[in-house]
């Protein structure tokens, strides 16, 4: 069974859970972009912010409505995808770069819902960790990481410089409080089963759900 096909199952499963009038945020990527279609096909009348420039564009191409994120104080719902998962709900997220607004989004609802295909279930996360950096120190902040390569990559959309962190993931909470403590670093890709309530594997012709432990 094709990796795609794995994405639009989850992606199909998870765009079931969006009802009339929620306030739903939208994560960035391929996965997502399944997420997209599904949504235009059922045509649900909600409230939609997006995690990405990349994202807003393509769901107002199918037809979806997508509202600024300033005036909103919380979401009902945010479906996005991840790098990796691992067995204890950490995440590895960012490699498209839209790391800092979807912990946002991941963060400010009710319900954060993760859809990947089955390649992304993990034994252990792995480096690299995507980073959000702010140009201003750039080159201090660098040098306190260690182990961070800069993405050829332009700005994000908030202005920040996309890096990637090597250090080994032996234990994600110690490394997330870590790079977390580092001032030049505005976000990064480890997303902790704290946020997350729900895991959607597309696994052949199945899917398969993880419930997790959820926005506290
Ligand atoms: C973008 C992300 C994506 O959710 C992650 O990279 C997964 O992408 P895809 O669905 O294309 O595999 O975190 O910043």
């Amino acid at each position: 069974m094709s990796v795609d096909h794995e994405k639009q199952r989850a992606a199909r499963a998870a765009a079931d859970l969006v009802e009339r009038g929620m306030r739903v945020g939208l994560g960035t990527g391929s996965t997502v972009a399944f997420l997209l279609v599904e949504l235009a096909r059922r045509r649900v009348s909600a409230t939609y912010v997006a995690t990405s420039p990349h994202t807003a564009r393509a769901a107002r191409e199918h037809g979806i409505e997508v509202d600024s994120f300033a005036s909103l104080d919380r979401l009902d719902l945010a479906i996005d995808g991840a790098d990796q998962v691992a067995p204890d709900g950490w995440l590895i997220k960012g490699a498209g770069g839209a790391l800092t607004r979807e912990k946002i989004v991941a963060a400010s609802a009710d319900r954060f819902v993760v859809i990947v295909d089955a390649s992304k279930m993990v034994a252990a996360l792995s480096a690299p960790v995507p980073l959000e950096l702010s140009r201003f120190g750039l080159v201090a902040t660098l040098r306190r990481l260690g182990a961070t390569e800069l993405r050829d990559a332009p700005p994000s959309p908030d202005g920040g410089v996309l890096a990637d962190h090597f250090a080994l993931v032996t234990d994600p909470a110690a490394l997330s409080a870590r790079l977390s403590d580092v001032p030049g670093v505005v976000a990064h890709g480890l997303f902790s089963p704290s946020l997350v309530d729900e895991v959607i594997v597309g696994r052949g012709d199945e899917c398969q759900r993880l419930r997790l432990g959820g926005t506290p």
